[in-house]
């Protein structure tokens, strides 16, 4: 049996190449359509262009950038866009101005109208946000406020710029359950709290991210919820939220994913759970001085990303301010009175 595997006789081979080149057409994703370009959808939304020429698209918010005392970046969670900036379109108009604030979105690239960018990483991310404050003059230190799948740009940034931070703000932050000091007990139970259409995605987008695009588009068996759009697995507070606020609540939802699935969901998906170069666990108070702070945001009925892991890199980072909200869920900042509380308390502390 062995050395038949490790010798296969010419009739596998052949029928190897068969299954190779009938799966190709399946397993390959489409090119992304791109913005601006013929047969991809129009630029309608200001852009810079990256050092690589990449193109990145942008929404301000708040007082103009001219008047703003504090000046902020968000970093939009997964099948989201530069319009999802609640942490801006919340708050009251006395509030922003007495917070002196400005905000300032954009797509991730893949996303509305930013382009894709396949060779993405954690750091990668980084750097496309540092060009942003710096082609927007946004000054030597900006605040960061980073939800969901935004929590890979986020703790990047806490790693590779954190003398560009004047505070962060990480709102349920996705947890990657390979990050190397996570003791397997603790991320197995986190893993396993997760629905198991999630625990299959998040294991194809880590050992077999060439497979993903299939994996969430097929109808055989169920993909990522997330890909899928599957409300059914949120908590109860979440689906409360969702079906107060009804379906008008984004009426841009259609520009989220029109240059297609993989750069934008699946590809979040593969660098959020895929192997990083570093682990926020490692990561140092890049605040010794008090000249900021770091705050993480949690509602502790999240079926996305468990509490229960959010509670031990808390405990391990006690530079971290931690802030459990009972009876919330995942989209625990689409309630103004807790969303409010997240800006104030992160714009409390002054840079400079
Ligand atoms: C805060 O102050 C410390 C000590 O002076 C300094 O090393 C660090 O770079 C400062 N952090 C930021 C984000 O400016
Ligand atoms: C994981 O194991 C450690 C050490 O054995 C133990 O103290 C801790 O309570 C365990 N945590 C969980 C979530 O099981």
């Amino acid at each position: 049996m062995a050395s038949s595997l490790l010798r296969p006789s010419s009739l596998v081979i052949i029928v190897g190449i068969i299954l190779a080149l009938t799966f190709q057409f399946v397993l390959k994703p489409p090119p992304p359509k791109l913005c601006g370009f013929p047969g991809g959808p129009p630029i309608t939304a200001p852009r810079i262009k990256l050092r690589d020429g990449r193109n990145l698209a942008y929404k301000e918010h708040g007082l103009p950038r001219e008047k703003a005392r504090r000046k902020v970046i968000f970093v939009h969670g997964a099948d989201s866009c530069r319009h999802d900036a609640v942490f801006a379109t919340l708050l009251s108009p006395d509030l922003i101005e007495e917070l002196g604030m400005y905000m300032v979105s954009f797509d991730r690239p893949g996303y509305g109208e930013s382009d894709p960018d396949p060779n993405r990483t954690p750091k990668s991310l980084v750097c496309d946000i540092e060009e942003l404050a710096d082609q927007l003059n946004l000054g030597e230190k900006f605040y960061v406020i980073g939800y969901s799948m935004g929590g890979q740009a986020t703790w990047g940034l806490i790693k590779y710029i954190p003398h560009r931070l004047a505070g962060v703000a990480l709102v349920a932050p996705a947890v990657n359950y390979w990050w190397k000091n996570l003791p397997l007990n603790v991320s197995s139970q986190g893993f396993n709290l997760q629905p198991k259409r999630n625990q299959w995605a998040f294991r194809v987008a880590h050992y077999a991210p060439w497979l993903l695009y299939w994996w969430n588009t097929q109808k055989w068996f169920p993909g990522s919820s997330i890909a899928n759009r599957d409300m059914s697995i949120l908590s109860q507070p979440d689906k409360d939220i969702l079906s107060k606020l009804g379906p008008a609540r984004r009426p841009y939802v259609a520009e989220i994913r029109q240059q297609g699935i993989h750069e934008s969901i699946n590809r979040d998906t593969i660098v959020g759970f895929g192997s990083w170069e570093f682990d926020p666990m490692e990561l140092e108070n890049p605040f010794l001085n008090g000249n900021g702070s770091v705050h993480l945001w949690q509602g502790d009925e999240d079926k996305l990303v468990p509490v229960t892991m959010q509670r031990y890199i808390a405990e391990k980072l006690p530079w971290v301010h931690y802030h459990e909200v009972s009876g919330t869920g995942h989209f625990l900042h689409l309630t103004k009175s807790v969303t409010e509380d997240i800006v104030k308390t992160l714009l409390a502390t002054d840079a400079n």
